[in-house]
């Protein structure tokens, strides 16, 4: 169920969760897409004549009123967006009582932001203390008994303004931006229109074990690069010199190479890298096969480039997570630009980002009008790659 389903709001209190948990400098935002996200569910339930309640968490304050992880910043970036006034409560309590005098107060078009949901600890503990459960409650009061969650970037987490608040109110449905992201994501991982290339990228195998592991159960081509790859490398016995590894996951490497032949999964990994002496934009750097010792690869190679992007050429379905070098570094960027433009040019095929890097870099490298669907979430598009069941999802329209 979603927000279209739902009838009747005028003057009615709507509770939506957001994830509103934005990069912050010194109070400024330096990234928006989260708020961008939010903006058409909280705009079709003003035209409703809702009286919108918004919350969400940012950082994590564990319980402390910290005022760098105040979410007041986020309420004027909203107003401009919205056309419409957010008003905030600055309130530790995030449900006290001048936050429930303004929503009380509230009339029909109007929208309150409430303050960081984990000023309160007991937010990150549903279901592990009995205080959470009033904290759900009181979080529920302040509505109509009308939930909309809103926060995919949150639904890896079983939290009380995501999943506990559900107990407490009598209708609960998902937000566009919600939707929006289970279509793509799950159409993707679960009926992609074939030939359906993975690309992995990043710092470490660690962070992507069981996605690697079940992406080899549906993708026809699983692309590896960024600094996963050297584990691999090396777990096939190449010199990696002093790039990242993990030793302990060099079996768990050797594992998936098997399991990719097994199931016919064409596994790509590099051929040729960029290499560094020193971890900075203007250390020396050569192209080579095999990485020198003392040195260490932060790119991917040319040959590289050119595997990766005839693997993406005929591609009808792309799953893009994680980098693939360090390129923050406009000299170690190439292989992240390159496979960028390459998703980028496929017209006819559908593209996913997930992740925080790579929309990073498709954002910073011009591309993120091109692509069909450019998630907000990090760990939560991780899990749902994972084939895991997200609480925040399940919980989102149980009634
Ligand atoms: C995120 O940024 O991935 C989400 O907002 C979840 O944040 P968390 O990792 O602090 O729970």
């Amino acid at each position: 169920k979603t927000v279209d389903d739902l009838s009747g709001l005028q003057g009615k209190k709507v509770l939506v969760r957001c994830d509103f948990n934005v990069p912050l400098k010194e109070g400024v935002i330096q990234n928006f897409n989260r708020i961008d996200g939010a903006v058409p569910t909280i705009k079709k339930l003003l035209d409703q004549g809702a009286k919108v309640i918004l919350c969400s968490h940012l950082g994590k304050p564990k319980g402390e009123p910290l005022p760098e992880m105040s979410l007041e910043p986020v309420a004027p970036a909203l107003s401009e967006r919205l056309g419409v006034e957010v008003k905030f409560v600055n309130d530790p309590k995030v449900t006290g009582s001048e936050t429930r005098k303004v929503a009380g107060e509230l009339k029909d078009g109007e929208v309150l932001l409430l303050q960081n949901t984990r000023y309160r600890a007991e937010e990150t503990k549903y279901g592990k203390d009995e205080n959470a459960e009033e904290y759900a409650k009181e979080l529920a009061s302040l509505c109509d008994g009308i939930f909309v969650n809103d926060a995919f970037g949150t639904a890896h987490r079983a939290h009380c303004s995501n999943v506990g608040v559900t107990k407490y109110t009598t209708t609960n449905v998902v937000g566009y931006l919600m939707e929006k992201e289970i279509k793509f994501l799950g159409q993707a991982v679960e009926n992609p229109v074939r030939p359906f290339v993975a690309i992995l990228g990043g710092a470490k195998v660690s962070d992507k074990i069981n996605v690697i592991n079940n992406l080899l159960d549906k993708v026809d081509t699983l692309i590896i690069g960024g600094g996963m790859a050297y584990t691999f490398e090396k777990a096939q016995g190449k010199e990696i010199g002093n790039s990242l590894c993990e030793e302990d996951k060099l079996d768990y490497a050797l594992e998936m190479i098997k399991k990719a032949k097994d199931k016919g999964v064409n596994l790509l990994l590099p051929v040729d890298n960029v290499e560094g002496l020193e971890f900075s934009n203007d250390t020396e750097r050569k192209v080579v096969e095999v990485i020198d010792a003392g040195w260490s690869g932060f790119d991917i190679g040319p040959k590289t480039i050119e595997l990766f992007k005839a693997a993406l050429k005929d591609a009808k379905t792309v799953v893009w997570n994680g980098p693939m070098g360090v390129f923050e570094f406009s000299n170690f960027a190439e292989g992240t630009l390159e496979v960028c433009r390459a998703v980028a040019e496929l017209s006819d095929a559908t593209t996913v980002i997930g992740g925080g890097d790579s929309v990073n870099a498709v954002k910073r490298l011009g591309f993120a009008d091109k692509m069909t669907h450019i998630s907000t979430g990090g760990g939560a598009s991780l899990e749902f790659l994972e084939g895991k069941e997200l609480p925040g999802v399940a919980a989102a329209d149980n009634k």
